[in-house]
Parts: C-alpha cells; structure tokens; sequence
C-alpha cells in the first residue's frame, strides 16, 4: 500500500493528531494508528431542489457499505446541487463553482479517494474537474435515469417531447387544455432525462473517460442494479487508493478521444463537447470542438435514442450500455487507456443483448442510425474561434444555405419576436443570438434553440439556420449553430452581425461565413459599445471576469493547468 495522504492528519501522539482521530470517531468513523484505512470522501450532489439526483441520497449509504467492506471508512460529505431545471440563468454559471469546491472539500480534509455522486447536466462534469484537479484517486456514481411517462399511450422522451409538444401548442394545433394534460403526464419521477441530452451524454462519456465501472452510466433510477454497482463503486474505490490509481494515470489525449467518439456514437449533446474541453484543460490538454468533431470521423451515430434516434436510454441500456458501444465500435475504440478498473475501456466491451431485429437499440456500423460524425465544428468569419452543430439531429437540406439575417439581441426580444404573426421572416432567413455566452449572460444560457417564428410555423415550417453564442438542451434538435467564439459580449463578430447581412453556413466544408466586407467589419467594430454588466460583486463577477469562451470548456482562466497552483496531488 502506498503512504496514505490522510496519515498527515492522524499520524502521531501529539495533541493535533490526538484531535482529529477523534472527529473522525464523532462522526461515526474510526481511526487507528499504524495499519489504517484509507479515507473515502462520498461527494453527495442529492438536493430538494434537483429531483433529478434524488436517487443519489439512497445510493451513498450503498457506496458507504462497499467502502466498509473493503476496509476503509467512508465520509459522506454533501455538495452543491445544481439543478438545470430550476437554476437561473443556468446551472451552467456553477458547474465551475461547484468544481471549486469539490476540490477544495478534497484538499482541506484528509481524504485519500473519492465517489462522486452525480447526475444531472452540470453535476456530472463540475465534480469530476474539481477531483481531476485534486489527482486523487476518483471514481464516479451516476444516480440514473427517470421512468419515461405515458402520454396518450406513448411513451415521452424528457426534453424532445415538450419541444414537439411546444410546436404543436404554439402553433394552435393542441389546445390550453392538452397542454395542461401534458404538463400533469410529464412528471413521472425522480432521475436525470430519460434521452441522451446532456446528463446521459455526460454520464457516458465518464464511463468511457474510465471514471465509472462498466456498464454504470446508463444505470436506470432506484432500481436494483444502481444499488449494486454503488456498492461496487465504494469497493473498488479503495483499491483504487491502494494502487495510486490517480485521474493523472487514467486522462489522457487517447482516453478523451475515446471518450468523444462514445458522444458521437449516441449522437449526445453538444453541451459535451464544452464539458469535455473543460474536463482536458483541468490535465492541460487541448479537447476542443476541432478535436471532438476530428475523433468523430468514421463514427456513425449508432445508438437508438433520443433526440439522434427513436428510443429511450432504458433501451440503450437493457441492450448493453457503454460496454456494448464499445463492443460495436471495435478498433474506433484505442486499446492504451487505463481506466478505473485498471485495465482498458476495450476489455470493458461486450456483444450487445440482441432485441428483435426491428428494435435493436444499439446498431452496428455498417448499418446505422445516422451516418457521423454526430457532432461537427465550423469556423469562419462569423466564428473565428469555432461553432458547433448537431448534424445528427438537424435537416441535412440545410447544411448548406445561404440567407438573409434576422437579429436578436437577448433572450426577451427573441421571445417576443418569435411570437409576432406580423414578423418580416422567411424559411431562408438565418436567426441570429447575440450576446448569450459564457460572460454575456453570464453561464451561456440554453438559449440557442430559438424558436421557429410563430408566423413560419403556422406555414408549416419545421427547421431553419439559426446561429448564437449560447448553448441549447442536450434533449432538441434542429439546424442551429451554438458555441460562436468569441462570442458578442466580447466583442466577436457575431456582435456585428445586422438585419439584411448575407450569412453562409456549410456544415461539409465546416465554414460559417458573415458575407460583410472587411472594412465594414471595422467600421462597425469602431461603433460597437460593449455590454455593462449588471453584477457588481460576488460569483457571477468573479465568473465574467475569468471564464473562458466556449472552445475553451468556459473554465475559470485560473482553475485550468498548469497553473502556479496546480499539482499533480493535493498536499495538506
Ligand atoms: Fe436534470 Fe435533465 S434536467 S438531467
Ligand atoms: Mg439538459
């Protein structure tokens, strides 16, 4: 067994050690000199105010169990929930927060591994950068997804069906009263979104990371088998510690890449592709949305769920999971990643659990749901740094267009715009979002998603090029362009963009192209007058002043390595 890092605290006869073994007594664990049991922090995120990681509470006294049985002591310590219901203006303004203190709970106590109990969006990525940066031993739990609800016999995808749903009501084709019956189906329980939005997309790729075991991100909420792997989890956790097996031996370029294709092969969210960028810059690697579209080439999408394909993550999982991916994806997957079972995320892989043919949730390559990459980067004058797309869920009519722009200029205008039959649009028109990113809001909304203009729906039309600096749900679809760096609150050209100004897209050729001459550009650019932000003091200063754009993983400028405080270890 290697030195422990908690031995700092416990070690000894003098008063100070005296005191902190007998914290650890009074709360109900149990110190002893000489051969000691390693410390395991359980970082629970469970909380009234986010329902999807409820099932989280249940599952940390079965982690705690497996920690017992293999013969260390487990601290279950709470940490912030961020909610991406119910958090305004997006959970997304924490997700860095909550890192922070994961990994500064990590660094001031004596802990020597650590269970992340996560589940929702943010959840998921924040714990894990906070516990790369700490390099201690780490692993992950995720609480599951909900039960789908029945709404007129058909089961519900979270996300995909309230924006169908939305459309149909906006457009008058279902009434106040459907509407009503909708909201009462759709709540069905606790547990993250039941489509591979961002929470699943998150999930999976910390399986493919090999931050969870086998098989455990797709684990379906208060059932059985999440109860078992968290028992799993708190035992292998401690050996874990045992072999040094630090986030440092387990990130890598390759493992990331591994990681992106998984994304890619379950046509997940784009959000990811922020969080993956994030999760890299934590280990000082470069993971952007160059590199995540790069590792999707020869991916197709090949998992059936939604909002890529037809089904729920139930099926995806009953059929076999991240293994079975793995399986599918055979020499896509690179052999050299250690993952947290100590050997690689391809021994991991296992033939799919065959359904009927008709409904097979996961496919193989050669004959897909969608041919990839799932998610693609574009760059341009209209986005120097990148944006990106989800081919897979968007018209492919649309790749390549060329059109009028109609701007907005903020969330309430957008509404309120979108809304008025009286509106000067057209199904060529290309929407544009400014000022939404990571500093414009700040947290960069899941606001890129906008509406089809009430007047165009009520045509018929279904999809068309829209462009902004925000994010959208993991769970919608659609032709949009997100991500735009730098982004308008800082001054990036879709700041400049006018009403009447030509925009190209061509998602093949990854360009994005504002058609305004240079020198216009510059005249324009001379004119502009930076936002003023509204907050004065407190986190979301603090988070405009140092987070970084999109491309970058909207990290905190000084919480990325290497910096003068980074090392490869927490030291007490
Ligand atoms: Fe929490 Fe989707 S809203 S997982
Ligand atoms: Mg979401």
């Amino acid at each position: 067994m290697t030195a422990l890092r908690s031995s700092a605290w416990f070690d000894g006869d003098d008063e100070v050690a005296l005191a902190h073994r007998v914290a650890v007594r009074m709360g109900g664990g149990e110190i002893e000199q000489g051969e000691r049991r390693p410390i395991v922090a359980v970082i629970d995120t469970s909380s009234d105010a986010n329902p999807c990681n409820l099932p989280l509470r249940e599952l940390a006294e079965h982690v705690r169990r497996g920690v017992t049985d293999a013969g260390g002591t487990a601290m279950v310590m709470p940490a912030m929930s961020l909610g991406e219901d119910l958090m305004k203006p997006s959970a997304m303004l924490y997700r860095n927060l909550l890192s922070m203190e994961v990994e500064e709970l990590l660094r001031a106590n004596p802990i020597d591994g650590v269970v992340l109990l996560t589940n929702c969006d943010k959840t998921t990525p924040g714990a894990l950068m906070g516990a790369i940066s700490s390099d201690l031993p780490t692993i992950q739990i995720i609480g599951g997804n909900r039960p789908a609800p029945v709404f007129d016999g058909r089961e519900l995808g979270t996300g995909t069906d309230l924006w169908r749903e939305m459309d149909r009501y906006r457009s008058g084709e279902i009434d106040r009263t459907e509407w009503r019956r909708f909201e009462a189906c759709y709540a069905c329980g606790t547990g993250s979104c039941n489509t591979a939005g961002t929470a699943s997309s998150m999930a999976m790729i910390v399986e493919a990371l090999g931050f969870a075991l086998p098989g455990a991100s797709t684990v379906q909420a208060g059932q059985g088998p999440s109860r078992d792997v968290s028992y799993e989890t708190g035992r292998r956790i401690v050996a874990m510690i045992d072999e040094g097996l630090t986030p440092s031996r387990i990130l890598s370029e390759a493992s990331l890449r591994n990681a992106a294709r998984i994304l890619q092969s379950v046509g997940g969210s784009t959000n990811a592709v922020i969080h993956l960028a994030a999760i890299a810059g934590r280990a000082g690697i470069v993971f952007g949305p160059e590199q995540v579209a790069a590792a999707g080439a020869g991916v197709p999408v090949i998992a059936d769920v939604q909002p890529s394909g037809a089904g729920l993550m139930r099926e995806l999982d009953r059929a076999g999971g991240v293994p079975s991916l793995v399986f599918e994806l055979g020499d896509l997957i690179e052999p050299e990643p250690v993952t947290c079972t100590g050997k690689s995320l391809r021994a991991s892989g296992r033939a799919p659990l065959a359904a009927n043919e008709s409904s097979a949730a996961i496919r193989t390559v050669s004959d897909p749901i969608v041919a990839g990459p799932a998610i693609r980067a574009v760059s341009g004058t209209l986005a120097p740094g990148s944006a990106v797309i989800k081919a897979a869920a968007s018209d492919p009519r649309l790749w390549r267009h060329r059109g009028p722009a109609l701007v907005f200029h903020g969330y309430d205008e957008m509404r309120e715009r979108t809304q008025d039959l009286d509106l000067d649009v057209t199904a060529d028109h290309v929407l544009v979002l400014s000022g939404c990113g990571p500093v414009g809001v700040p947290g960069m909304p899941e606001w890129g998603m906008i509406p089809i203009p009430k007047r165009l729906l009520q045509q018929g039309v279904t999809d068309m090029v829209r462009i902004s600096d925000a994010r959208m749900s993991g769970t919608s679809f659609g032709t949009v362009f997100l991500h735009v760096s730098p982004e308008g609150a800082v001054g990036g050209p879709i700041a400049l963009v006018r009403d009447g100004d030509m925009i190209s897209v061509d998602v093949e050729a990854g360009s994005i192209e504002l058609e305004v001459s240079p020198e216009e550009l510059d005249r324009r650019r001379g004119e502009w007058v930076p936002p003023v932000s509204a907050h004065l003091r407190g986190w979301p200063l603090l988070y405009q002043q140092h987070v970084e754009q999109a491309d970058r993983g909207a990290d905190l400028d000084f919480l990325t390595a290497p910096t003068a405080a980074h090392r490869r270890r927490v030291d007490p």
